[in-house]
């Protein structure tokens, strides 16, 4: 059964929340939170209209089979039935572990997003990915199932530390290549600059509305929608090398650091303007910084990216750009192109 979302960025939560709960009828509402954001949900919402309310340890520490295990349980002990809905507050680590439970208990309970950082305000909290990790790997185990509601909380983000800001940059600069207009180029122009006076509204929609027409064309992601992986190959290889040296480097701003590798073997391969690729490392650089990793450090690199799971044998595929907007998904690479192209943006 196909299930559609309705989006909203709202700089009113409690109300936007409060019209959704009326719209489903729920019969039960389930609050779940992190450690950091509970605290925000108590102060924005009314906190009488949950039956339960369940704290989660914050980032990656939640998406674990105990934390899962544990979530399942209170929402057990909440006596929730299929008419229930969870809440999920947070940001994306919340949603992927709520989505999953939501998904588990009695075959599917209904879910609502509150995204209160600004990578799962344009990423996580839209598209119905799910997921936990599990024996070191991300996201291995999960299920695609549509949120039935995603609430973008403006007020929310006004706490988000500096940092978590950066991270959702990155996805911000991959929709600006995607998305025609224009309108975002300008924004990714103003973040690289000073980052002053934007209207987030207006981006955070741009980014959601291409990416739900982008879902609603390929919601199992067969096709169209592995345009949305532009610059997730190299991410995930830089964060994946990062890890095994016990460093964490957040997804959005490896996002962010590939992009001019990708720009660069689009170069090559697909003929992308040279003004665009050297627009794009400027652009990247002033915000995310310069990339700095040692001969074998690449290697590496090229060997995790060979390890990607939407690999075929043993050949990089690729998204790459002919032009702005103009995405070619599935492109194989060679090892040579890409140690080539990392050298470029260090
Ligand atoms: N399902 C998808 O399609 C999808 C897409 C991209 C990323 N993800 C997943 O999303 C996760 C990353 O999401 P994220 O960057 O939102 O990280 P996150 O959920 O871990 O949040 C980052 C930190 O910010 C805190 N925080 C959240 N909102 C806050 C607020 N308003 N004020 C102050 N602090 C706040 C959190 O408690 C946490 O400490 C990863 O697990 C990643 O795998 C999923």
């Amino acid at each position: 059964m196909k299930r559609t979302t309705e989006i909203v960025v709202s700089d009113d939560v409690r109300t936007s929340l409060e019209a959704s709960l009326e719209a489903m009828s729920a019969d039960g509402v389930f609050l779940l939170a992190d450690e950091h954001t509970m605290p925000i949900a108590n102060a924005l919402l009314d906190i009488s209209v949950f039956s339960a309310v369940h704290t989660v340890p914050a980032g990656e520490a939640c998406k674990s089979c105990d934390v899962l295990h544990g979530l399942l349980a209170a929402m057990e002990n909440a006596h929730l039935s299929r008419s229930s809905v969870i809440v999920n507050f947070g940001g994306g680590a919340v949603s992927d572990l709520g989505g999953l439970a939501a998904a588990l208990m009695k075959r599917g309970i209904k879910v609502i997003n509150v995204a209160t950082t600004l990578l799962a305000a344009v990423d996580a909290a839209v598209g119905g990915k799910t997921g936990i990790n599990f024996m070191g790997m991300k996201n291995e185990i999960g299920v695609v199932r549509m949120p039935d509601y995603v609430i973008i909380s403006l007020e929310a983000l006004r706490t988000l530390p500096k940092q978590e800001w950066l991270n959702g940059y990155g996805e911000v600069f991959k929709y600006a290549l995607l998305v025609r207009g224009g309108e975002l180029v300008d924004a990714v122009e103003q973040l690289a600059s000073n980052g002053a006076n934007l209207n987030w509204q207006r981006i955070i929609e741009l980014c959601v509305d291409y990416k739900s027409r982008v879902v609603r064309q390929d919601p199992d992601d067969l096709g169209c929608r592995h345009v949305l992986n532009l610059g997730h190959t190299v991410a995930h290889a830089l964060e994946e090398l990062a890890a095994e040296q016990g460093k964490t480097l957040p997804h959005g701003i490896a996002v962010g650091r590939s992009l001019p590798v990708v720009a660069y073997i689009s170069y090559v391969k697909c003929g992308l303007g040279r003004k665009t690729v050297a627009w794009l490392r400027k652009v990247c650089c002033d915000t995310f910084g310069l990339m700095d990793y040692d001969c074998k450090e690449v290697d590496r690199i090229v060997e995790l990216m060979k390890a990607d799971k939407k690999n075929s044998a043993g050949h990089v595929n690729m998204v790459l750009l002919s032009a702005m907007c103009s995405p070619e998904c599935d492109i194989q690479v060679g090892d040579d192109l890409i140690r080539e192209a990392i050298n470029f943006y260090m």
